[in-house]
């Protein structure tokens, strides 16, 4: 089975099989458990990850090129790309991958259109994994959100989940919905009409006989919700500033909300956080959304071995 994920690029959540998340979860707590324990890893001594980022980022560049690094391999970065690689002269993502592939085992690219990393994808020989496609999907952040579900909480089937903010635009939200759905969840969707999931997310999780309730107020949530995921407003996809001014404080919690909360909720964020979480939560037991991030590396880690076939 450990085979099944080689040579693959990580691009949507929906190409992952349930055997292959699963295999993602259990080499990541290997993995986690082996570096709690004092121990190193060399799978990827020898090999090189390229990190292309045409959008800013702090965990996903940082964990990928940590795990890369635990797993003793070596990185070549580019940050800022849209203006600090040949991109800025003009060349395509397509002609990119196959530069990528001529100096390294495999890639992240980060880009602000939907469809980027695929194009990556579709130039190179090596794995290729999306580290966000503009409004499109965010994988990994997923893949390490479940697993920090799982840390969390236990388990998965059964459980609810709030996904609030805005959930038009923020890929993370699109990723986790798809991903999550398939293991015997509840949703709340949380938001403004205006920044409502899309409906070819939420057509598709209806036709899977996910049960979702739709609603713009977070207090028909958070008292029967096991999970609360929080999503900034996504100010760089607004056309008008004057809707993101519009909608930007729609959301925010405080500790009168983790108050109201069923017993045991935690509460999760992919960072960063603009004001959708007030500072004082970080003191509540649930406030999970550090420790989420900090999931990252194995999660990480465990894609970069499985895919170049190192695990
Ligand atoms: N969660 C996440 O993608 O964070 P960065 O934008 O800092 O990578």
């Amino acid at each position: 089975m450990a085979t099944s994920l080689k040579n693959k690029d990580i691009i949507n959540t929906k190409e992952l099989s349930v055997e292959e998340i699963n295999l993602i979860m259990e080499t990541a707590a290997k993995y986690e458990r082996i570096m709690d324990e004092g121990g190193r890893l060399l799978n990827m001594a020898g090999k090189v990850l390229c990190t292309f980022f045409y959008e800013p980022s702090t965990r996903t560049r940082l964990s990928f090129e940590t795990a890369m690094l635990r797993l003793g391999g070596q990185v070549v970065s580019v940050a800022a790309a849209t203006t600090s690689s040949s991109a800025k002269k003009g060349e395509t993502v397509f002609d990119t991958g196959k530069m990528v592939q001529a100096y390294s085992d495999i890639a992240v690219i980060r880009h602000p259109v939907v469809g980027s990393a695929q194009e990556l994808a579709d130039g190179s020989d090596v794995p290729v994994i999306n580290g966000g496609d503009g409004a499109g999907q965010h994988p990994t952040q997923s893949l390490l959100d479940m697993y920090t579900i799982l840390k969390e909480k236990g388990k998965i089937e059964g459980l609810t989940i709030a996904l609030a903010g805005d959930l038009r635009n923020g890929r993370t939200v699109h990723s986790l919905s798809l991903l999550l759905s398939r293991f015997g969840v509840k949703f709340y969707f949380v938001s403004p009409k205006a920044l409502a999931m899309p409906s070819e997310i939420t057509d598709e999780l209806r036709a899977n006989d996910v049960d979702i309730t739709e609603t713009e107020d977070m207090l028909d949530a958070v008292p029967n919700c096991d999970v609360l995921y929080m999503t900034r407003i996504q100010g760089e996809r607004f056309d008008d500033p004057a809707e993101y001014e519009k909608y930007c404080n729609a959301y925010i919690v405080t500790m009168n909300t983790v108050q109201a909360a069923k017993e045991g909720m935690i509460v999760m964020h992919p960072l960063p956080r603009v004001n959708e979480i007030a500072v004082d939560v970080d003191m509540y037991g649930g406030a999970a959304y550090f420790r989420q991030a900090a999931n990252g590396v194995p999660v990480r880690m465990a894609l970069l071995t499985l895919v170049t076939g190192q695990e």
